[in-house]
């Protein structure tokens, strides 16, 4: 019996993910390549990955978006967990950084599940809004430059279908969040985010202390 949340050791960690972490062997080479990669650090955690995949299993998704791609992780994750006919619209602005991921999507034989645009996300996302894919999408991932996230949150808004799921990452910023003698752009855009989200009547919300903390929301 728990009435909070357990705080987690580094042997908890790593109990945690020997007996639930299930990784297809791509994510595990991906993880592997990206560790040595400069900005490693951006790539969501596998628990995370997995996490989110059983979610677009459980409801059943078939389209998703996703906002902020590096190296694929998270989308190759999401598309594993599609059935064939489905589709992820991914927005990066690095051809550099998405090029293993296009390596890695192609190698897990999900390449054609994935369409990636290279453009600020929120051309991107005006651009699908143009073309009348209002309340269309399943699910939207929202992992990009932190500043944005409140103008990434109002257009999935408007692009998920009624039901349909938002996850946010980033919203501890590593505990920073809680730390009002932080006062990073980043980390103050995220809390106003956090604030806003909270009374948002537009959504139902639950934030998940996984990875770096991603919150949930089903547009109402
Ligand atoms: C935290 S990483 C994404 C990590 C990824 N979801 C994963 O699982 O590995 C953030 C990404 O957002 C991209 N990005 C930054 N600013 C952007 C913008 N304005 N539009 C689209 N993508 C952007 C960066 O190039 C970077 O690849």
């Amino acid at each position: 019996m728990s009435r909070s949340t357990l705080a987690l050791t580094d042997e908890l960690r790593k109990y945690i993910l020997d007996v639930s972490l299930r990784e297809h062997p791509l994510l595990a080479a991906l993880r592997q390549e990206t560790a040595q990669h400069p900005d490693a650090k951006m790539q969501i955690s596998p628990d995370q990955g997995q996490f989110m995949a059983i979610l677009l299993r459980l409801m059943q998704a078939q389209s998703v978006l996703e906002i902020g791609t590096f190296t694929g992780y998270s989308a190759l994750a999401m598309a594993l967990a599609l059935p064939p006919n489905g589709h992820i619209v991914a927005c990066d602005i690095s051809e550099e950084y998405t090029d293993t991921a296009r390596k890695y999507w192609a190698e897990a034989g999900v390449g054609d599940r994935i369409t990636l645009h290279i453009a600020p996300a929120s051309e991107t996302l005006n651009d699908l809004l143009a073309s009348g894919k209002a309340d269309t999408f399943d699910a939207a991932f929202i992992d990009a430059d932190k500043e944005s996230y409140d103008v990434y949150f109002e257009k999935s808004l408007a692009l998920v279908r009624p039901g349909g799921l938002i996850m946010i990452d980033n919203v501890l910023r590593g505990g920073d969040s809680a730390n009002p003698a932080t006062e990073s752009a980043s980390t103050q855009s995220i809390r106003a985010l956090n604030k806003k989200l909270h009374q948002d009547p537009r959504v139902h919300l639950t934030l998940v202390p996984i990875g770096d903390g991603v919150t949930l929301l089903q547009k109402i």
